[in-house]
């Protein structure tokens, strides 16, 4: 009785969720919520265990971590680009795990900086996170000539799309994504290497319904290992431009740190 009244009570639930997710997605395209929360630059520069270099392969990038370590991490961030502090927080704590970190540039000095003329839609054509992972075919080969043999990728919502456009190629060993936008269920299909996939309960822009078709896509080719987990009582952003000074948050994006670096440990030898 009490597990049928539970059941019941949670397919309601999912109802709901769904109708109220497919309202939000027709109402979306690319996404308001991929712009909340911009970060405070201000602080930049501030307590950084790393360096900004330039010329990693035509690319600026933040440095950090262990140089001498054959595993590297690329970090491919949201739209607001390399500077942001919580990112670079993210990549030092990468780079204490014991792995190489570099964050490219990808918007040569240009992220999107909130400007309210700025039509996101366009500015996304203009900074194709398919063309931006062609172009870091270079600093794969650089990090390889450099030693680091086993090479991760970790994106945030645009970079999520990145990591996901590199994993069709035979580059990088693993990755993963940290509520993407613009990533498809039919990108699962050409995923080559074992992904991981963090998504948020109030994510409109890739909602949990499409975290599970994402999850059933790589099921059903049963060929590369996958991990998925949907964080509850977060939106899009929450990995990578949470409130510092939110215990919650901050939290949550320490697990989603957590289950990054496991899945690093578990694919990255
Ligand atoms: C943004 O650009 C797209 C593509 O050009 C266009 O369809 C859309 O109407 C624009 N949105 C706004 C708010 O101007
Ligand atoms: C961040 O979180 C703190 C603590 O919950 C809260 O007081 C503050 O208003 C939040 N800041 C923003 C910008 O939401």
């Amino acid at each position: 009785m009490a597990s049928a009244s539970l059941l019941y009570r949670s397919l309601l639930c999912l109802a709901v969720a769904v109708a109220v997710l497919a309202a939000a997605d027709a109402a979306a395209s690319l996404d308001s919520q991929c712009l909340d929360n911009p970060p405070e630059l201000t602080a930049a520069g501030d307590g950084e265990a790393g360096v900004v270099v330039h010329g990693l392969a035509g690319f600026a990038a933040y440095v950090t971590g262990a140089v001498h370590s054959g595993r590297a991490v690329l970090l491919a961030s949201d739209v607001f680009g390399f500077e942001a502090p919580l990112l670079r927080k993210i990549a030092d704590k990468v780079g204490e795990a014991g792995y190489y970190v570099v964050v490219p540039d990808f918007f040569q000095g240009q992220p999107y900086n909130g400007d309210p003329s700025i039509n996101i839609t366009e500015w996304i054509m203009a900074h194709s996170p398919v063309k931006a992972a062609e172009d870091a075919k270079p600093i794969f080969a650089a990090l390889k000539r450099e030693g680091k043999s086993v090479v991760g990728v970790g994106g945030y919502c645009w970079g999520g799309k990145v990591a996901v456009e590199v994993a069709k190629t035979n580059e990088v060993e693993a990755i993963v994504i940290s509520h993407p936008s613009v990533v498809t269920a039919d990108d699962m299909k050409d995923v080559k290497c074992p992904i991981e996939i963090l998504g948020a309960e109030n994510d409109i822009v890739t909602p949990p319904r499409l975290v599970y078709q994402f999850v059933n896509a790589l099921r059903q080719r049963n060929e590369v290992d996958y991990f998925a987990k949907v964080f509850q009582g977060v939106n899009h952003g929450f990995a990578c431009r949470y409130n510092a000074s939110n215990p919650f948050e901050n939290k949550r994006a320490e697990q989603a740190l957590a289950l990054m670096l496991d899945w690093f440990h578990k694919h990255l030898k």
